[in-house]
C-alpha cells in the first residue's frame, strides 16, 4: 500500500533528519511522549529514541495551526514525482494553491458527483460476485481500483477503467514511482543525485514518471482545445477537477500552467485513492467482526433504500447517520494516515510546558491521539461506533483521521461521500463475514496492522461475502 509507505518513508526520513542535527536536541525541554506499546512506531522509535510524537489534542491542535511546513528533509524527494503540488508544497506556493483547489471541493460542489460514487461502485459491487461462496479472498483490489477510477474520473473526466483492468498502465505508474521514491527516502546512499542518476532504478523512475505524465498533458492538451472550441458555450462542468481548476486559478490564459494542471491532477490521484481505500477496506474487515453492527448498518439501508436496489442519490447521505459513525469508528481506531510529520519554525511552547525549538522536526501522532483514554475513555481500544452519535467530541482535535486545521486533508467530504455510497452499495448487496479459519474469540480483538516497512492489515483485508436475499 503506497500511501502507508510513503508515511513509513516520512517517518523514517524524518527520524533521520532528527538524528543528523542531534545535537540540536540535546539542548531542548522534555516533550510529552508516546504510549509505550504503540504498535505504530515499532522501527521509527529505534530511530528516534526519545520520542517526539503526539497525543494530546491540545498539543496537536496548536502545532497544526503554527506550523505548516512539511518536512523538508522528505520533501524534496517526493518533488522529483509532483514537482511543487499543493500537498507537499513550500508553504508560499501552498497557500495560493490551496486556495485555487477549494471550489471542487464544497459539499454543495460534491453532491454532484454522487452519481459517479454510485456508478463506479455498483462496477465494484457487481465484479465481487465472483467471490461469492469461494471463501477468503482480499477485499482490497475491489475497493482501490474502485477508489482509484472514481477519483479517476473526478480528476479529469475520464473513465480510466481499472476496475476490469488492474493492470491499468497509470494506476502502475503512480505505484511504481511512489514506491521508487519511498525506498530512495529509505536507503540514504541513493540520496546524493549523482548516485541516483547513474543507477537502472532511476531510468525505471523516469520512465514511469514519463509515461503518466504523457498521458495526463495529453489529457490537459485535449481539454483546453475542447474549451476553446466551445468559447461561446463558455460553462465549466463542475464535476471535473480539471475544469473547475482552470477556471478557479484564472482561466485558461491567466490560470495554471500545464504543469500546474498536472502537478495537481497527480496530487489528488495520489492522495485520494489508497488512503480512502484503506478506509473502507479496515470498515469492512470490522464490520465482518462485529455482527450485530452491520445488521444495525443493514436495518438503516433498509429503512432508507427498502429492498430496493436504487442508485444511491445525495440526498440519501446524510440519512445514512450510524453507517457514517461506523465509518468514523474504523477511521479513529485504524487511521489510514497513522502519523504526520511538520517542522518548527520558531520556539512553541506547548500547552504542557514543554518548548519545541525551531528546527525540530516533531510528529503528530493520529493513532495515539484516537487511543487516547483521557479523551475516548476507558474502552478507547474498543469498536463501538455509537460514540459518535453520543454528542459532541471532547476536543476538536482529538479525531483528526483527515489532520488538523488550515493545511489538513482539503478532500476529506470527499472521502466521506466516496466511502459511504460505496459501502451503502457493498452492504445492500452482502453479507460480509469473517476469514473461514478465524477463532471466534479472535475476531474482537484488534486487527494485527504491520509497520515495519508499510502499514497494513496483516492478512491483506480478508474477507468472505454472501449474498443477501431480498426480503
Ligand atoms: C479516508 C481517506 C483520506 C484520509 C485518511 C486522508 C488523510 C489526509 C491527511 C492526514 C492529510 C494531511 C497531511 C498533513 O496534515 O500533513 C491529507 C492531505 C490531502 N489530502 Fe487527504 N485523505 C483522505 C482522502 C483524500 C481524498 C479522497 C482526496 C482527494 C480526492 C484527498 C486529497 C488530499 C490533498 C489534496 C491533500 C493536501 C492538502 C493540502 O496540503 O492543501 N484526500 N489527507
Ligand atoms: C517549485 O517552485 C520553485 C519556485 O517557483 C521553483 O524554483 C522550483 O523549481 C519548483 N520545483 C519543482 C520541482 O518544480
Amino acid at each position: 500500500m503506497l500511501w502507508q509507505l510513503v508515511l513509513t518513508a516520512l517517518a523514517i526520513g524524518a527520524a533521520y533528519y532528527r538524528w543528523s542535527r542531534r545535537r540540536l536536541y540535546q539542548l531542548k525541554a522534555e516533550i510529552p511522549g508516546l504510549p509505550n506499546n504503540n504498535p505504530i512506531f515499532g522501527i521509527a522509535l529505534k530511530f528516534i529514541g526519545n520520542s517526539e510524537g503526539m497525543t494530546d489534542p491540545a498539543a496537536i491542535e496548536l502545532v497544526s495551526k503554527t506550523c505548516l511546513v512539511k518536512d523538508e528533509f522528505t520533501m524534496k524527494y517526493f518533488r522529483t514525482a509532483i514537482g511543487n503540488g499543493s500537498i507537499f508544497a513550500p508553504v508560499n506556493i501552498w497557500h495560493l494553491r490551496r486556495k485555487i483547489n477549494s471550489p471542487f471541493y464544497s459539499l454543495k460542489n460534491l453532491n454532484k458527483i454522487v452519481p459517479q460514487f454510485d456508478t463506479q461502485s455498483a462496477i465494484m459491487v457487481d465484479l465481487m460476485k465472483a467471490e461469492v461462496g469461494r471463501g477468503d479472498f482480499s477485499i482490497w483490489d475491489y475497493i482501490t481500483t474502485y477508489t482509484f477510477d472514481s477519483v479517476g474520473e473526478s480528476a479529469i473526466g475520464t473513465k480510466l477503467n481499472s476496475q476490469g483492468n488492474p493492470d491499468h498502465y497509470l494506476l502502475r505508474a503512480i505505484d511504481a514511482c511512489t514506491h521508487m521514491v519511498a525506498k530512495r527516502i529509505l536507503q540514504p546512499w541513493l540520496h546524493p543525485n549523482i548516485v541516483y542518476k547513474s543507477l537502472p532504478v532511476y531510468k525505471e523512475f523516469q520512465k514511469h514518471l514519463e509515461g503518466a505524465n504523457e498521458l495526463l498533458e495529453e489529457t490537459i492538451k485535449n481539454k483546453r482545445t475542447e474549451i476553446r472550441e466551445n468559447k461561446n458555450a463558455k460553462k465549466t462542468d463542475w464535476s471535473i477537477f480539471l475544469d473547475v481548476i482552470i477556471e478557479s486559478s484564472g482561466g485558461m490564459n491567466n490560470g495554471y500552467s500545464d504543469m500546474e494542471l498536472r502537478e495537481e491532477i497527480m496530487v489528488m490521484m495520489v492522495a485520494g485513492s489508497d488512503t480512502s481505500a484503506t478506509g473502507v477496506c479496515f470498515t469492512a474487515v470490522l464490520l465482518s467482526r462485529y455482527p450485530e453492527v452491520q445488521e444495525r448498518v443493514h436495518l438503516e439501508l433498509l429503512e432508507v433504500f427498502g429492498d430496493s436496489d436504487r442508485a444511491v442519490t445525495a440526498e440519501d447521505l446524510p440519512r445514512l447517520k450510524y453507517l457514517e459513525a461506523v465509518f468514523k469508528e474504523s477511521l479513529r481506531l485504524y487511521p489510514p494516515v497513522p502519523i504526520v510529520a511538520r517542522e518548527v519554525r520558531s520556539d512553541l511552547v506547548l500547552p504542557s510546558g514543554a518548548t519545541l525549538v525551531d528546527g525540530t522536526s516533531v510528529m503528530i501522532n493520529i493513532w495515539g491521539a484516537h487511543r487516547n483514554p483521557a479523551y475516548w475513555g476507558h474502552d478507547a481500544e474498543q469498536f463501538r461506533p455509537e460514540r459518535f452519535l453520543d454528542g459532541a467530541l471532547r476536543h476538536p482535535a482529538q479525531f483528526v483521521p483527515f489532520s488538523y486545521s488550515v493545511r489538513n486533508c482539503i478532500g476529506q467530504t470527499y472521502a466521506m461521500l466516496s466511502a459511504k455510497t460505496a459501502l451503502a452499495n457493498l452492504l445492500r448487496r452482502y453479507h460480509l463475514l469473517p476469514p473461514a479459519g478465524a477463532r471466534a474469540d479472535d475476531l474482537q480483538r484488534p486487527l494485527p496492522v504491520k509497520f515495519d516497512i508499510m502499514m497494513k492489515a496483516a492478512d491483506g483485508f480478508a474477507v468472505r461475502i454472501e449474498e443477501r436475499k431480498t426480503i
